[in-house]
């Protein structure tokens, strides 16, 4: 049997939950591609999964204990094997992807369905950068699309500087949007250089204070309330958070606020298909969008990683190495 190295959760609970260890490599099977992963990331998708501190997110990882052990949702390698069935990828293809249902970017090698989240590396990006590129901007990507913004409409991004709020600002910028984006003092150069009209820093400015109106208010860091935002809405505004909120409060106005047709809150299910990839990747060939990196670990690092993740300041994205170049 062939082994391969890999970051493995057998419990939830704190990074230290993760082992690494020696593991079965995985098998393709026939509608499947086997991918020799290069980097993936660690973001907030793994870590709500490992910590399962929302009780919720056990629905989807495994009531009592995790189904699938080896956390990575997004990851960039090189096709090293394929299905019988597979024609749409060959072997040798640098390919990235996304896959939240059975995950496995934290190993040596993971399989996934050939038609799922998954495409080739445009020729500009590096192994790193293509493994930051769809983590935070399809839930950027869905909340935008469930604003239906239009050029030139005013949107705020509090959080402008998380994987969710830096893929905001550059994807709203390429949907022309006039974007003002909040953050800290230290980030403000970063979140000018992707595009933001205005910028507010939080910490030494209350952004619900601001004169301006917007058509959307994106809270990619969870960070406020409806309540409080709602002052800043235009009529029909939209507030999205992408927190449950107090009490899942953020469900529960989805539910109501619709009904009385003015301001309204909305909490979208993220999804991600072949088509968003392929969206993501065209973006990112033309150098519309261009993931935000902070640092670099090597798979040996994981737990590290995880507790620099979950001090919910990283800049951006935290990439893993794992193997190759
Ligand atoms: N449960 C899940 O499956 C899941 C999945 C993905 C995301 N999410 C949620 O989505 C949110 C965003 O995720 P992410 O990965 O984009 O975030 P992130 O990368 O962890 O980043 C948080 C960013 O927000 C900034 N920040 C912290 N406090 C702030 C405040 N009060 N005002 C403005 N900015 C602030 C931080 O910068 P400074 O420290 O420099 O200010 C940091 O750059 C998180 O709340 C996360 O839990 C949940």
């Amino acid at each position: 049997m062939h082994t391969m190295p890999a970051a493995v959760y057998k419990n939830y609970g704190p990074p230290e939950v993760v082992q690494l260890m020696e593991v079965p490599k995985p098998i393709p099977k026939e509608n499947q591609v086997l991918v020799q992963v290069y980097a993936s990331t660690v973001n907030r998708t793994d870590a709500g999964f490992r910590s399962a501190n929302y009780f919720i997110s056990r629905f989807w990882t495994g009531l009592f204990r995790p189904k699938h052990q080896i956390l990575g949702c997004e990851f960039a390698g090189v096709i090293s094997d394929i299905g019988k069935d597979v024609t749409n990828f060959s072997k040798g293809d640098k390919v990235f992807g996304f896959n939240d249902k059975t995950c496995g970017g934290h190993g040596a090698y993971l399989t996934m369905d050939a038609s799922d989240a998954l495409s080739t590396i445009p020729g500009n990006l590096s192994f790193e950068e293509a493994a930051a590129l769809t983590e935070g901007s399809h839930y950027a990507l869905v909340n935008i699309r469930a604003a239906m913004v239009e050029p030139g409409q005013n949107v705020l991004v509090n959080g402008a500087t998380g994987a969710i709020g830096s893929a905001a600002v550059q994807l709203l910028k390429h949907f022309g949007a006039v974007v003002t984006a909040v953050c800290n003092t230290k980030n403000i150069n970063l979140v000018k250089s992707l595009g933001a009209d205005e910028v507010i820093d939080y910490q030494t400015q209350d952004f619900t204070q601001t004169n301006t109106r917007f058509h959307f208010v994106f809270d990619a860091v969870g960070k406020s309330t409806f309540k409080k935002c709602k002052p800043l809405l235009t009529k029909k505004g939209i507030y999205i958070s992408t927190e449950l909120g107090k009490n899942a409060e953020n469900v529960f106005l989805a539910m109501t606020t619709p009904l009385w047709r003015g301001k309204r809150v909305l909490f979208p299910i993220p999804t991600i298909n072949r088509e968003d990839v392929d969206f993501i990747k065209d973006l990112a060939e033309k150098g519309i969008f261009k993931p935000v990196i902070d640092k670099t670990y090597k798979l040996e690092q994981i737990i590290e990683a995880y507790r620099y993740v979950e001090t919910g300041q990283k800049t951006g994205n935290v990439v893993l190495k794992i193997g190759g170049k």
